[in-house]
């Protein structure tokens, strides 16, 4: 537990929670360090094999600190950006899927953070963009890089140029989002996919999370190697025996991932 950063555990699942309503829940260095160290939390414990991340109150994240950016230089804003670079590739490259559960203002960096996450469901209030060319400066935390890879670079392009707000039908059309929901149904189903992936072969699950996110830059025949290589080293886990004798006997598998 941080002071903008909630962090709660049920069973096999951890769930986030940014706690800043009162300014929308905007990023500021204070944050994205509250963040960093709920990251590593989850990371550090080996019972986690899925988390959530949500808001509190009606924003997800409304971006990075305007306030907090207004008066920061050329190097103190180099600083700021590989911050958020840098707390963002920790959730990427976390071991588990993370889903974004976007409770409702998802801009700028919090776009970004939603796109951080492995797949985003959203709330019918949510609203998701990339406003930073209102403000004068570009997306900082990956909008750029990660925005064109999850939805085509034109659609990409659009929403970065004109900094328009797109809402949660569209964020679904884009395919920006996978699913939407009733605003008080959009935790229970995060947390319900969630249960469903920490209820698989945790090493498995892994491995999936890690090759689609490392071959997916990569020429298809390089990034079916590294599908090759993980596929035969999945036989020498436990996990696989249990899965498979599992369905054999007829029961349910209980995997320990090992
Ligand atoms: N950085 C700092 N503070 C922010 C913020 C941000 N990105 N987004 C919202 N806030 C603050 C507001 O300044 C306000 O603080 P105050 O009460 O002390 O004045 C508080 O959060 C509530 O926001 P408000 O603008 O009053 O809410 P709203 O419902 O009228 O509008 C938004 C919501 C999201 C449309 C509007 O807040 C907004 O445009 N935010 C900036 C979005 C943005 O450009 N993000 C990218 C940053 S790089």
């Amino acid at each position: 537990m941080t002071t903008f950063v909630e962090v709660t555990y049920d069973q096999h699942v951890s769930t986030l929670t940014i706690n800043r309503p009162d300014k929308l829940n905007a990023l500021s260095r204070e944050v994205l360090s509250d963040l960093s160290v709920a990251v590593g939390a989850i990371a550090a414990n080996t019972e986690v094999r899925a988390a959530v991340i949500t808001g509190t109150g009606k924003a997800f994240v409304a971006g990075a600190d305007i306030a907090a950016m207004k008066n920061m230089n050329e190097a103190q804003g180099r600083e700021f950006g590989a911050l958020g670079h840098q707390v963002f590739a920790a959730i990427e490259n976390l071991r588990f899927p993370v889903i974004a559960a976007v409770n409702g203002f998802a801009l700028g960096g919090g776009c970004e953070l939603a796109l951080a996450c492995d797949f985003i469901y959203a709330s019918c209030k949510a609203k998701f963009g990339q406003p930073e060319v209102n403000l004068g400066i570009i997306p900082g935390f990956g909008g750029t890089q990660r925005l064109p890879r999850r939805v085509g670079p034109a659609v990409a392009r659009e929403l970065i140029f004109t900094g328009k707000m797109i809402n949660a039908e569209d964020a679904l059309r884009i395919g920006l989002a996978n699913a939407v929901f009733e605003p008080e149904e959009l935790l229970a189903a995060a947390l319900k996919t969630a249960s469903e992936i920490a209820s698989k072969g945790p090493l498995a699950v892994a491995a999936a999370k890690r090759l689609i996110r490392d071959g997916v830059d990569l020429p298809l025949p390089q990034a079916n190697e590294l599908e090759r290589a993980a596929f035969g080293e999945a036989f020498a886990t436990e996990d696989q025996s249990e899965g498979m004798g599992a369905f054999l006997e007829k029961r349910s598998p209980a995997f320990k991932g090992v």
